[in-house]
């Protein structure tokens, strides 16, 4: 068959005329097939999944009725475009009141976004030109860098250790790197290693971008399930306002990720030309849904009981995979545990070996139908989500109870 002529056409960035052509097969399909293998092979037995990355409830009642009220106003139908007022309020207020940061002004520091994700696309148009460098983390989100290379950027990935407490080593930038280098993403507490920030290591970043002249982006899409206390802002730190933004999000905090609702918050300069590049992109979420964000932002309560869960969540899922000698140790956040691979496990007189998470991660699906997501990235660990599906606390106990049962007949060495 002749090919298309559309195949020559596909622009360099995501291809060329290779686009579609490739063979391998990426990270989440390998799951997604070990997955339906194992499944096929097992059919009485239930697929625990700790490899999603969302909520496993829905929205809050209050928040689903505030959303139903708000689509019968007719004032709510049209393009949205840069955000209501009424939404830019009360993420002023959320912001000082869940995060104790004062004084931003919702007509100048806040514009909403569609989601973080889409925010993280936008981004890279306001300053990233040919040849600049994009400084991320690595293992982690990766939007802002896809996008800064779309458009002719290049990314520099700075590794997430353990020995560093996942927390970027500045100082470890190439200073050829750093000389090109125009913005710094990081995300805490963070996806995947469920590390926090500290407020010393928000200082040091403030102080880093003053000297090296880069842009803060600071996804927060987690910040607010906390364990312990409140969320730590980075726009709380001294000086953060003059050299960045950060991102919230309704996705976690309010179980809302199909509701496509986030934040932009922080340097007025920024915050436009984020603006100015948004409204050439997207005509703004639905006004309903902001009203109904608004509402829910009131609501900070919410979002405790939602970090509530995954803690006890997390209590459980660490002590069962320590008890089984697995090395667990409970973030103060997210809903993210990051736990090192072992080098080999025996199950049923079997040993297996693993040099990789992949490998780790695949064999957990195959032997054990407890699914997670490996990271190769920077160290070999694998990430469980507490995001498994279980309603009430009877049946988030059966599944623990399930998971304890299931590794009992393994035994893992370091
Ligand atoms: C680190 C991080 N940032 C951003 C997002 C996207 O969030 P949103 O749903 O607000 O687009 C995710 C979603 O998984 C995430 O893990």
């Amino acid at each position: 068959m002749t090919e298309s002529y559309i195949q020559n056409l596909f622009a360099d960035r995501i291809g060329g005329n290779s686009y579609g052509k490739g063979t391998e097969i990426y990270k989440f399909e390998k799951i997604k097939r070990a997955k339906r293998a194992a499944m096929a092979a097992n059919p009485s037995v239930e697929m625990i999944d700790m490899g999603v990355g969302e909520p496993d409830e829905m929205a809050f009642p209050e928040s689903i009725e505030a959303l139903h009220r708000a689509s019968l106003k007719p004032d709510n139908r049209g393009y949205a475009d840069n955000g209501s007022d009424a939404f830019k309020e009360a993420a002023v207020r959320w912001m000082k009141n869940v995060c104790g940061v004062d004084g931003l002004l919702p007509g100048k520091h806040i514009c909403h976004s569609i989601g973080s994700k889409a925010a993280l696309s936008i981004l890279p148009n306001c300053f990233i030109n040919p040849g600049d460098i994009a400084l991320m983390t690595t293992p982690g989100y990766p939007v802002f860098g896809t996008h800064s290379k779309y458009i002719g950027g290049e990314v520099y990935n700075i590794p997430l250790l353990e020995k560093n407490a996942f927390l970027p080593d500045l100082t470890s930038i190439p200073a050829d790197k750093l000389a090109r280098a125009k913005t710094l993403v990081i995300n805490y507490p963070n996806n995947p290693t469920g590390a926090s920030a500290t407020l010393a290591f928000f200082r040091d970043v403030v102080a880093f971008a003053k000297k090296h002249n880069l842009i803060v982006i600071h996804d927060a899409a987690y910040a607010a399930l906390v364990f312990e206390g409140r969320p730590l802002s980075f726009l709380e730190t001294p000086g953060a306002m003059d050299v960045g933004i950060e991102l919230q999000s309704m996705s976690k905090t309010f179980n809302m990720t199909g509701w496509r609702l986030g934040f932009v918050a922080g340097n007025d300069l920024i915050v436009k030309a984020y603006a100015d590049v948004k409204d050439n992109t997207d005509s703004g979420q639905y006004l309903a849904i902001q009203e109904a964000c608004a509402h829910s932002l009131d609501h900070p309560e919410i979002t405790q009981k939602i970090a509530a869960k995954y803690s006890r969540r997390m209590d459980g899922l660490v002590g069962i995979l320590n008890k089984h000698g697995l090395r667990a140790q409970k973030p103060k956040g997210s809903f993210f545990l990051y736990v090192k691979i072992p080098t080999a496990a025996t199950r049923n007189g079997q040993r297996a070996t693993f040099d990789k998470a992949e490998q780790f991660s695949q064999w957990m699906i195959t032997e054990n139908l407890i699914s997670t997501v490996p990271w190769d990235d920077a160290g070999a660990y694998v990430r469980f989500s507490v995001t498994f599906i279980a309603k009430g606390e009877d049946q988030e106990k059966r599944v623990l109870g399930e998971i304890d049962k299931r590794l009992a007949s393994s035994k893992f060495e370091f």
